[in-house]
């Protein structure tokens, strides 16, 4: 079968990413074929296609970004057990997720909770997923104070609303257009940059910190606020954070599930910044490039 995928055979800028057809095999033993419904667009995908992952997941040109989906299943290999044609299921992988429709192995699926549509499943597993295991992996609940840094993006207005649900106080960082935004979902918003530490400081003490941002300012403010009580996680470990202990996230197994079923029982909803069609792939991988997400940006094949 015929069907479309945005690929790249040189690593660079999200121009080198291209539209093209591809003929589809049936799926092989373990695989599923899935007819994508929505994708979505994350940091990974365009730091993937600038060749910054090859270190750690080195990647056969021609490549194709794209790290989560969801979508009905529509054939199923051989050897596969737990999944059947019409299943509406949520992918979550490293690379080759903008793709209308796409042969991957079943052990990288998620039963979709029929209580979420297809859109908001495709953003679960990557912000949903990172944020929940953040909170778990801080231990934090009643009576603490969460800093969220970078609050508004993906990860952060997930790890700001499952936070809130828990009833956790939440201090977050964004530029000010998004402060509206973030007192909606529950948080006391601050801007981030120079003075950052006071401002948060005048605000009340913090026991815990999320960060989605990392490097110099982010480090500096969670060693001032923290002086080495409460935990720190990052999901952008670096040099700085290594050297101040901060902890890299540890992403737990099942956390699609558990960000799919918190999103089903109401509690975690992803704002849509974009809702872009998958040929649009090159523009949304520069809006994602360019830092300002509120929410999650999709691409519908
Ligand atoms: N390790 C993992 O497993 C894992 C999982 C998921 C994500 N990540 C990484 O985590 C990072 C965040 O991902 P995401 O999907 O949440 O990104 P995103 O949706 O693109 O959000 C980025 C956010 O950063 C904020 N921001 C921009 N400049 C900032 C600054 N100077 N200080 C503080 N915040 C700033 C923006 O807020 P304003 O618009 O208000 O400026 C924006 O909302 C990415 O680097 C991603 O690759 C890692």
């Amino acid at each position: 079968m015929n069907s479309i995928k945005m690929s790249f055979d040189h690593f660079g800028s999200p121009e080198v990413v291209t539209v093209g057809e591809e003929e589809l095999p049936p799926p092989g033993e373990g695989e599923v074929q899935v007819g994508v419904r929505s994708i979505a667009v994350n940091p990974v995908d365009w730091k993937l296609v600038a060749g910054y992952l090859e270190p750690y997941f080195p990647l056969q040109l021609p490549g194709v970004p794209g790290c989560e989906a969801a979508g009905t299943v529509t054939a199923v290999g051989p050897g596969v057990t737990g999944f059947g044609v019409g299943d509406e299921v949520i992918w979550n992988g490293v690379a080759g997720g903008y793709r209308a429709v796409a042969n991957v192995p079943a052990a990288q699926l998620t039963p979709k909770p029929a209580g979420i549509d297809f859109e908001q499943a495709s953003c679960m597993a990557i912000a949903g997923g990172a944020a929940y295991s953040a909170l778990v992996q801080l231990g934090v609940g009643l009576g603490d104070t969460v800093l969220v840094h970078g609050s508004a993006g993906g990860v952060g207005s997930a790890s700001v609303q499952i936070a809130r649900d828990l009833g956790i106080r939440v201090i977050g960082t964004a530029s000010e257009p998004n402060h509206d935004y973030l007192r909606g979902l529950g948080a006391e918003p601050v801007a981030y940059g120079e003075g950052l530490a006071d401002r948060v400081r005048s605000l009340g003490s913090i026991t815990a910190v999320v960060d989605t941002f990392g490097g110099e300012e982010a480090t500096a403010v969670i060693v001032a606020l923290l002086g080495g009580h409460g935990a720190a996680v990052t999901t952008v470990p670096g040099k700085e954070s290594n050297a101040a202990g901060i902890a890299p996230v540890r992403l737990l197994d099942g956390r699609v599930a558990d960000a799919a079923r918190l999103a089903a029982e109401g509690k975690l909803r992803f704002n849509i910044h974009e809702r872009l069609p998958l040929t649009d792939a090159v523009r949304a991988l520069g809006i994602s490039r360019a830092g300002h997400i509120r929410g999650k940006i999709v691409l519908v094949p």
